[in-house]
C-alpha cells in the first residue's frame, strides 16, 4: 500500500487499512516530534491559509521543518496577490510550480477537490468550508486509539455546532470507518446537515441525535466538542442568540466514567470550561500535540519518502 502522491481532501476518500498506515508511521514519529529526522531535505512545502489558524499552519509547518524540508506561503491572504484579485486557480497554477506539495485551507466548501484538479503537485486540505478538515480527523482518531489502544466499541459524543464546524462533520466521518457507537448532541438550531446524518447513518448502525449531554453522560467514553462557528453566520444576531447554548464544565460531567475523554479541535471560546483543563477527562491540549507525529507521517507518505 501506498500514499505517494495522493491528495488528502476528505477524510472518507481514506480506508480504514490508508489509516492505520498512517498511524503506524505517526507512531515512528513520535521520537523525532522535538528532533530533526532529514528525509524531506529537497522538498519545499507551500502552506496557503486563506482563514485564520494556528494548530494547523504550525503544525504543518514543523513537521515539515522536523523533517528537513522547507515551506513558504502566506497565512493571511491580504499579503498576497489575492488581494490585487488573483484567482485561487491562478495562485494554484504559480504555487504548484514552486512547491513538491501544497496545504491549502479556505473558507469555501469544495476549494481543496477545486486545487487539486488543478495542481499537479499534491495538495493537503487544511480545512475548508464547514465540512472537511481531514488531518483534523485524522489526529482526533489518532488520539483516541492512543489512549483507548483502539476506536471500536466504543460510545463516542459529538457536540456543539454540528451544522457549521468542518472538524465535527470530518471526525464524523472518520468514525464512520470504525465500530462505534455515534451521539450528536446538539441544539436543533446547529444539527449535523442531513446529508452527513444520512452517510453517517448507511455506515453504522448506532447514530443517534439528541439535545441533552445529560442523556447520556454515564455511558460515553469520548465527548468531542467544538466552539460555535462564529464566521459561518451570515447573520450575527442569530449567532449572538446561539452563542451560549451549550457549555462544558465540570458539573455536566461529574456523572462520567472516570476514563471518559474530552477532545476538542481548539481554538475555545466559552464553550470548554478552563476548570476542566486540569481533570483526567482533559486530553485536548495532548490531542493538539498529536497534530505533529500524524502530518510528519502523512507527508512522509505523500512524499515517498516513508
Ligand atoms: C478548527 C478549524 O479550523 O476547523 N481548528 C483547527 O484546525 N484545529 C476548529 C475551529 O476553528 O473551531
Amino acid at each position: 500500500m501506498s500514499l505517494k502522491g495522493r491528495d488528502v481532501i476528505s477524510i472518507k476518500d481514506f480506508s480504514r487499512d490508508e489509516l492505520d498506515l498512517i498511524f503506524k508511521v505517526a507512531d515512528e514519529m513520535e521520537q523525532y516530534t522535538n528532533k530533526t529526522l532529514p528525509i524531506l531535505s529537497d522538498k519545499i512545502v507551500a502552506m496557503l491559509f486563506f482563514e485564520p489558524s494556528t494548530r494547523t499552519r504550525l503544525s504543518f509547518e514543523t513537521s515539515v521543518l522536523r523533517l528537513g524540508g522547507k515551506c513558504i506561503g502566506f497565512s493571511e491572504p491580504s499579503i498576497s496577490s489575492i488581494a490585487k484579485g488573483e484567482t485561487l486557480a491562478d495562485t494554484i497554477r504559480m504555487v504548484d510550480g514552486y512547491a513538491d506539495l501544497i496545504v491549502i485551507r479556505h473558507p469555501l466548501d469544495g476549494a481543496a477537490r477545486y486545487a487539486a484538479e488543478i495542481a499537479e503537485s499534491p495538495i493537503i486540505n487544511g480545512g475548508d468550508g464547514s465540512t472537511h478538515h481531514p488531518t483534523q480527523a485524522m489526529l482526533d482518531l489518532y488520539t483516541i486509539r492512543k489512549k483507548f489502544g483502539g476506536i471500536d466499541g466504543l460510545h463516542i459524543a459529538i457536540m456543539g455546532d454540528l451544522a457549521h464546524a468542518r472538524a465535527s462533520a470530518s471526525f464524523a466521518y472518520g468514525l464512520s470507518k470504525y465500530n462505534v457507537k455515534l451521539t450528536l448532541i446538539s441544539p436543533p438550531q446547529l444539527r449535523m446537515r442531513r446529508e452527513v446524518v444520512d452517510y453517517l447513518k448507511e455506515k453504522l448502525p448506532n447514530v443517534n441525535e439528541i439535545e441533552r449531554l445529560s442523556d447520556v453522560i454515564k455511558d460515553v467514553d469520548v465527548i468531542y466538542i467544538t466552539r460555535v462557528q462564529k464566521e459561518r453566520f451570515a447573520n450575527l444576531e442569530e449567532y449572538e442568540k446561539i452563542k451560549d447554548l451549550y457549555r462544558l464544565d465540570c458539573e455536566a460531567v461529574k456523572n462520567a466514567k472516570e476514563s471518559m475523554v474530552i477532545l476538542h479541535p481548539l481554538p475555545r471560546v466559552t464553550e470548554l470550561s478552563p476548570e476542566l483543563d486540569n481533570t483526567p477527562h482533559a486530553l485536548y491540549f495532548q490531542q493538539a500535540r498529536n497534530g505533529i507525529p500524524v502530518r510528519m507521517a502523512l507527508i512522509s507518505l505523500i512524499m515517498g519518502v516513508k
